[in-house]
């Protein structure tokens, strides 16, 4: 289940935000310490416009809510609420108030005890689960996981505390997201979302997200989970290049984004919940060499990996950045008419790039703000190299490339080869996508350059991507 936190600063707008998402979940919330006024007339004509179950929580600062009261002020009110026709009380671990308990069980109303923790993962996690189960009807523990490792411990609980079914485990915070989206998967009976824009607890999502795009309800034993691996990674559009199209061809699978800080540590997790494959972005698209028992041709050209599928039991890496950028081009490229090519930039992107232009025996100047790392590339595939300000290197340039971060927020005003005019005959792509239009594209298509964008590159690889994960051609209407 679905529950939807209410986070309406009065029960008139809480309201509203459930009659808005009503489709999308099975469960509310109602956070009376988010309530500017508390009124129990409001409250009661909350829960009779609710048909669906609802939790009555009221949460103190120190647990990341809003209360300042007394313990025994918020006791009181608690207590008086009950009576309202909510299924469930939030009740915390360390709270001894056995009339408020009493009470709840007189009015039927379930008690979820919970646990919160919002600087890591306590170490006996697991024995508080039990314990905290055996204080209430549900076992609710919330924490905030500072490594892959730690949301393996998370997803560690299903099979552990498998005896244990009425409870629900939650990471907090970015690396926690895939124990929300994926809840089930952590023996979990439900998980919480708020209404976009204000989110109750750090990484909630919007029910659009949970229920829209992820379909987290759905998932079952037989659900294919694949994913995305990164750090930073939560910008990512690459969910709804595969989520829509896995609906679109009726296959029971999901994709989710993992912050990942040790590589090693996912690929634990991704053995724990048989993972069938994942896209790898900065700064791990090296750092998974070492575990794939089986590469492409392209990823040992490049050395890098943005794609990994289980393959008869072992890790097999691809690189679909490289087809992912011949594809805008590859008109152009069967016409031979890029003859030159200038690439900006020599990280790893730019190496994808430059190995795939080479492979069409293009001529390749490799132009980089650091000029040890423009020949190190060059040197490697037979191109030529220069500093950001060797303009004349550029001259009869058929394709330029920008594939450095200028362009991109923070650097949304650098344009890095600023003195550079355009001739207006250049074909001129930027792999930036977020914006659309970078300063640089913008001065070449005041030239009357022809334009190629980041998205175009960023939608062809994830179409070979999501072919390489199912076998399926990627919807063409999407
Ligand atoms: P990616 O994998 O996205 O290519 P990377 O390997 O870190 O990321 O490479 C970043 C590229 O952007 C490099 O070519 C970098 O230039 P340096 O090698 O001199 O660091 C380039 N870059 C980053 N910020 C830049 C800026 N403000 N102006 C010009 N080039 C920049």
């Amino acid at each position: 289940m679905l529950c939807l936190t209410l986070t309406g600063k009065d029960c008139t707008e809480s309201i509203s935000q459930y009659i808005q998402h009503k489709t999308s979940v099975q469960m509310v919330e109602l956070r009376v310490d988010l309530l500017k006024c508390i009124n129990k007339g409001q409250i009661q004509k909350l829960t009779e416009a609710i048909s669906i179950p609802k939790i009555l929580t009221c949460r103190r600062v120190r647990d990341g809510g809003s209360y300042f009261g007394s313990e025994r002020a918020r006791a009181r009110l608690l207590n008086s609420l009950l009576d309202l026709g909510f299924s469930y009380i939030d009740i915390e671990e360390d709270v001894k108030r056995p009339d408020l308990e009493k009470t709840a069980h007189e009015y039927n109303v379930k008690i979820i005890r919970s646990f919160h923790d919002l600087e890591g993962v306590p170490k006996d996690l697991f024995t508080k689960i039990v314990k905290l189960r055996r204080r209430g009807d549900v076992a609710k523990v919330a924490v905030t996981p500072k490594s892959i490792n730690d949301v393996l411990l998370l997803f560690k609980v299903k099979h552990e505390l498998r005896e244990i079914e009425d409870k629900v485990v939650i990471g907090m915070g970015d690396y926690g997201i895939p124990t929300r989206i994926l809840y089930k998967l952590t023996g979990s009976l439900f998980t919480f979302c708020s209404p976009d824009g204000t989110p109750a607890a750090s990484g909630h999502l919007s029910p659009e997200i949970m229920h829209g795009l992820y379909h987290a309800d759905s998932v079952n034993d037989d659900t294919g989970i694949y994913g995305i691996i990164g750090n930073p990674v939560m910008h990512t559009s690459s969910p709804k290049i595969h989520n829509p199209a896995f609906r679109r061809i009726g296959l029971n699978a999901i994709y989710v984004p993992f912050l990942v800080d040790d590589v090693r540590g996912f690929f634990q997790l991704a053995e724990l919940l048989s993972i069938k494959g994942f896209s790898v972005t900065v700064p791990h698209k090296q750092q998974v060499l070492p575990y794939l028992g089986k590469i492409s041709r392209e990823v040992k050209l490049i050395g890098s990996c943005n794609t990994v599928v289980r393959y008869n039991n072992l890790w097999k890496g691809m690189n679909t950045d490289f087809y992912g950028f011949l594809k805008p081009i590859q008109e152009e490229l069967d016409a031979q008419r890029i003859r030159k090519a200038v690439v900006i930039g020599a990280g790893g992107a730019a190496r994808s790039v430059v190995w795939a232009l080479r492979n069409y025996y293009c001529k390749v100047v490799i132009l980089n703000r650091t000029i040890e790392k423009a020949k190190k590339l060059a040197l490697e595939t037979g191109s030529e190299w220069g500093g950001l300000t060797d303009i004349d290197k550029m001259d009869h340039a058929d394709l330029i490339v920008q594939t450095t971060s200028a362009g991109m927020p923070p650097l949304e005003n650098v344009n890095p080869i600023e003195t550079y005019q355009f001739s207006g005959r250049e074909l001129v792509f930027d792999l930036v996508y977020k914006p659309k239009n970078t300063l640089f594209l913008e001065k070449a298509k005041l030239a009357g350059c022809k334009l190629i964008y980041g998205m175009d590159m960023l939608v062809a690889q994830g179409v070979l991507q999501f072919e390489a994960f199912t076998g399926f051609t990627y919807p063409q209407d999407l």
